[in-house]
């Protein structure tokens, strides 16, 4: 691999209504590039799992393309097509809970038949899902760049990147375009225990791209900005209630926390289809809670003792108050946020 602007894309649907889903598949990076071409929904719902694909925005349009593969296969009669989009859709959405930008797309689809009941209207659906995600990545970085200052230390967490979305990401995309812009930083990546998203994936996305980026131990995060080594700390997310709290990857509450005690800006980057109106506090949330064996083994190898237990909370949620600003595609959103979500939802809707 010889850089990183050349990985084939996330996500890519590959003809028209007859053709077949690619996805990179995302557990073999940095080492391995591999592209899975995927032709049935069961496979879309493994990839999600395993985390073949990943990233609240880049699940949410894998899951679109999830249910045309899954309606192709069954040819319901016209009357019943409504009732099976929806039977497709809640199995394509218990495959990871948190991220509510799967939910997102999949409504979109659903309303989107309910007016032409038609595999074709759907993929066009689809394809638009995937078109929208990737302008709302760019918007994202324009609004958020000015928040880069000139030889700063941004720290970062998880993979919010071209990995993770299908543009040039969310928090990563802000340090992209300001990189674009002349702007030059230095960034930290949390390692991201257990699957090591920032290890693998941040570290490679901004090496390619040439941002200068160290790999930290997450639980060395607290202490670099507490000590006063970090400037900004730009994360995505999962899902951001009503009133602003907000889920992302376990460990991005310890950052916030960190950045409260020694006032440094924590911003959060995410665009409006991670934003859940039903949802009205972080306590709503349903956290992914995932197999032990991804804490208790490293690469197939048992590092707890036999019979130790573990707990694999996916993610966290930081309450709204800990938070400076969410940097949205329709620019950033500020204290308090109920109103300003409100807002922001209502003028798109
Ligand atoms: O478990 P993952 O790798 O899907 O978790 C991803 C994150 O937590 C990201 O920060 C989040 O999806 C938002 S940025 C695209």
């Amino acid at each position: 691999m010889s850089d990183a602007r050349a990985l084939p894309p996330t996500i890519r649907w590959v003809g028209e209504v007859d053709g077949h889903l690619e996805l990179l598949d995302q557990t073999r990076l940095p080492h391995h590039l591999e592209v899975l071409q995927l032709r049935d929904v069961d496979g879309v719902i493994a990839a999600i799992q395993r985390l073949s694909v990943r990233g609240a925005p880049a699940i949410g349009v894998a899951a679109a393309y999830g249910l045309v593969l899954g309606m192709r296969d069954r040819h319901p009669l016209p009357e019943a097509f409504v009732a099976t989009v929806r039977e497709v859709a809640t199995r394509l959405f218990a495959a990871r809970p948190t991220a509510v930008n799967l939910r997102w797309a999949l409504d979109r689809c659903v309303g989107a038949v309910r007016d032409e009941p038609t595999l074709a209207r759907l993929f066009h659906e689809a394809t638009a899902i995937h078109a929208d995600e990737e302008a709302m990545s760019r918007r994202m970085g324009e609004h958020g760049k000015g928040l880069i200052q000139p030889g700063a230390t941004v720290l970062t967490h998880c993979n919010t990147g071209r990995l993770a979305t299908a543009g040039d990401g969310t928090a990563l995309s802000v340090m992209f375009a300001a990189w674009r812009d002349g702007v030059r930083f230095s960034v930290l990546a949390d390692e991201t225990r257990p699957l090591l998203q920032g290890a693998r994936l941040t570290a490679l996305e901004l090496a390619r791209e040439g941002i200068p980026v160290e790999v930290l131990a997450d639980g060395a995060a607290a202490g670099l900005i507490v000590g006063g080594e970090v400037n900004l700390v730009l994360v995505g997310a999962d899902r951001i209630a009503r009133n602003g709290d907000v889920a992302n990857k376990v460990g991005t509450l310890g950052l916030a926390l960190a950045c409260a005690v020694r006032h440094v800006p924590f911003y959060v980057v995410a665009p409006l289809s991670t934003f859940d109106a039903a949802t009205p506090d972080g306590r709503a949330i349903p956290i992914e809670q995932r197999d032990a064996t991804e804490i208790t083994e490293f690469q197939g190898q048992r590092i707890a003792p036999l019979g130790v237990a573990a707990r694999n909370p996916a993610f966290d949620v930081t309450p709204a108050a800990l938070v400076s600003g969410i940097v949205t595609d329709v620019g950033i959103l500020r204290p308090p946020f109920g109103t300003a979500i409100k807002t922001a939802l209502a003028d798109v809707r």
